[in-house]
């Protein structure tokens, strides 16, 4: 197998004496669509802050091609920084200015060579690719949710990102919105050959986006596969979580 693009290695990490993630291990290839699936709390926003540089491990390492985001010297920060993209829960839009205006932020920073055109045609491509060709006009408190939710997304892909990160991209949508934004996902591996990395709880979501998963329970990636696998193991607590069942591992001693 090829060297992983992302490799976490016994990822360490408390605050005070909680133990929040546990000895992570976790390979990503180039290509995967991985989704991290967990309970509240299980650490998976603290996992996605190492995976993406922003919290430093109290051990363990994570690498990007090898290197250890922690070993990096300034320009590799840099360059390291540049392939990925994020998008958070909240799309976190400014306010102010409109869906263009968004989108072609991040390109205005890191692209000065740019020149006014092309930046239109690229913010352009980037609703396209979200399925929303026609509101580059429109403010932001003028969409709903799931088109805010998708300015995000074309925003997070402006600069030709190699990695996406995606924190509960569905929470709190409709299902058919949940299902929209399902197929941008999939759209954005199958025509960028973006690496993903996903969080979610939404099983649907998780089926239909992902081509591994990795369950996360209490600190520790407890079991790892192809989707195929992953839907079909007999881990106990992966179960419990696909079949959305009350009783089992995860809910023991919660219950009583
Ligand atoms: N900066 C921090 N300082 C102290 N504790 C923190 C910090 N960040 C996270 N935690 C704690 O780590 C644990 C895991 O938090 P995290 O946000 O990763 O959970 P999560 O799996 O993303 O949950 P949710 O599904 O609710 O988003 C929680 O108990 C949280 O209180
Ligand atoms: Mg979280």
């Amino acid at each position: 197998m090829n060297s992983p693009l992302i490799k976490l290695e016994m990822v360490k990490k408390s605050f005070g004496d909680k133990a929040v993630l546990r000895g992570i291990n976790l390979d990503v290839q180039r290509g995967d669509s991985m989704v991290i699936l967990g309970g509240s709390g299980a650490g998976k926003s603290v996992l996605m802050r190492h995976i993406i540089g922003l919290m430093r491990p109290d051990s363990g390492h994570v690498f990007l091609d090898g290197l250890d985001w922690w070993q990096m010297d300034q320009r590799q920060l840099y360059e390291t920084r540049k392939r990925f993209g994020m998008s958070f829960q909240e799309a976190a839009l400014f306010d102010s200015l409109s869906v263009f205006e968004n989108i072609a932020f991040p390109i205005k920073r890191h692209r000065r060579d740019w020149t006014p055109a092309k930046i239109a045609n690229r913010v352009h491509e980037c609703l396209d690719l979200v399925g929303m060709p026609s509101v580059a006009d429109l403010m932001p408190n003028e969409l709903s949710g799931g088109m805010r939710r998708r300015v995000g997304f074309a925003r997070s892909i402006a600069l030709e990102p190699e990695i996406l990160l995606f924190d509960e991209p569905t929470t709190g949508l409709d299902p058919i919105m949940t299902s929209v934004l399902n197929d941008v996902i999939v759209n954005l591996r199958e025509q960028l050959k973006i690496t993903s990395i996903t969080i979610t709880h939404d099983m649907s979501s998780a089926k239909a986006i992902s081509t591994r998963l990795a369950m996360l329970y209490k600190g520790d990636i407890v079991f790892t596969a192809e989707r195929e696998a992953f839907f079909n193991a007999d881990n106990g607590i992966v179960r419990q979580f696909v079949e959305g069942r009350a009783d089992g591992p995860v809910t023991e001693g919660l219950l009583s």
